[in-house]
């Protein structure tokens, strides 16, 4: 395979330099707790989308201190609405490292930097590019689809030793001085010119280098042969009320929504129907809905149940005792609290 030359950095730099992105509020400093910040919540998450919880963030933790000591509660409130949750609690788990082992200070290393929760390879080179000038490569899936395609290398990604000869290959390309500029470079491209569906080979800086351009498919690549399997899965959501409460089960640590609170689930109408022959007050189904995750269809069916003000709390605990362990939470303490997505938007309307 004839690999592209220095040129192909020294293209991306000017590029970058000349018609990259420039004012995003984490290209203004070089402090590693806002560069770190800016990386985990960029990871699957659109800039546009980004902008507004990090300013949010940023002024509730203005420092990783701040994070460190902070009510997890708080911080997936915060996170709620980007996805991904295990991201806040890693970012918490990573705040807190960084206290106790660092002294409030991130690692000046790549190397260093993987070490900490919620860190991969990439993101710890782009933070020490960025903040230290490490000269180092990073490979997330936006740099992985434009080299595949600058070098057209056709080995299927889903194999570990193929995506380690891409690092080594990524590594060979960096540039001998302006790191900043070359990953912001590769990261802008891959966002905006070198896009997955429709790359803009006309507008690339690195069309006359790029192999797959030159002969003409370029979305042959990323090879990746181990597609992603969608699943289904499907519950009835109880929306239980009583005076002006609702009834809130915080989410294990691991899985779809990890750590929020969120509504009991029943695997089928029949189970919920069960469970609830007893109850008192009235149950009245809301519109279902289909929550779509990267991996996941998840059809929800809300019911909404309401209590009647005047049951005594032996009646109302009889109930509670039945459903997934959690407690009561007014409106507005819901609303503060970490939820998901849909959640608050059915609190929201109803
Ligand atoms: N995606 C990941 N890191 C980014 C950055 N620093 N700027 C823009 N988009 C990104």
């Amino acid at each position: 395979m004839k690999s592209p030359g220095a040129g192909f950095s020294r293209r991306v730099i000017e590029w970058q330099t000349s018609h990259g992105r420039h004012a995003l509020p984490w290209q203004s400093t070089r402090d590693p707790y806002r560069v770190w910040l800016s990386e985990i919540m960029l990871q699957q998450t659109q800039v546009a989308t980004v902008l507004g919880y990090y300013d949010r963030f940023l002024q509730r933790f203005p420092d990783v201190q701040a994070l460190a000591a902070a009510d997890i509660d708080e911080v997936f409130a915060l996170w709620s609405g980007l996805g991904y949750y295990s991201r806040a609690r890693n970012l918490h788990r990573c705040a807190q490292a960084v206290v106790a082992e660092h002294g409030g200070r991130f690692p000046p290393t790549s190397a260093a930097l993987a070490q900490l929760p919620g860190i991969g390879r990439s993101t710890a080179a782009a933070i020490a590019a960025f903040c230290f000038g490490e000269r180092v490569a990073i490979l997330d899936g936006n740099v992985k689809r434009v080299l595949t395609r600058v070098l057209a290398f056709d080995g299927d990604l889903a194999v570990a030793a193929n995506e380690r000869e891409l690092w080594a290959l990524a590594t060979r390309l960096l540039p001998v001085t302006g790191i900043e500029a070359y990953t912001q470079g590769l990261m802008d491209l891959g966002a905006t010119i070198c896009m997955q569906r429709s790359p803009q080979c006309l507008l690339c800086p690195v069309r006359t280098e790029c192999i797959a351009s030159r002969s003409g498919n370029p979305r042959d690549f990323p090879v990746k042969s181990r597609k992603l399997k969608r699943g289904r899965r499907e519950h009835v959501w109880l929306w239980l009320r009583w005076r002006d409460r609702l009834w809130l089960s915080q989410r294990p640590d691991t899985g779809v929504w990890a750590g929020l609170w969120s509504l009991p689930e029943y695997e089928s109408a029949e189970l919920f129907d069960a469970a609830a022959a007893g109850w008192p007050g009235d149950g009245e189904r809301l519109a279902s809905f289909t929550h779509v995750l990267t991996h996941l269809d998840w059809r929800l069916h809300p019911v909404r149940w309401t209590l009647q003000a005047e049951l005594p709390h032996t009646s109302v605990d009889a109930v509670t005792a039945t459903l997934v362990p959690g407690r009561w939470f007014s409106l507005d303490e819901a609303l503060a609290a970490g939820l998901p997505a849909p959640l608050r938007k059915l609190l929201n309307a109803g």
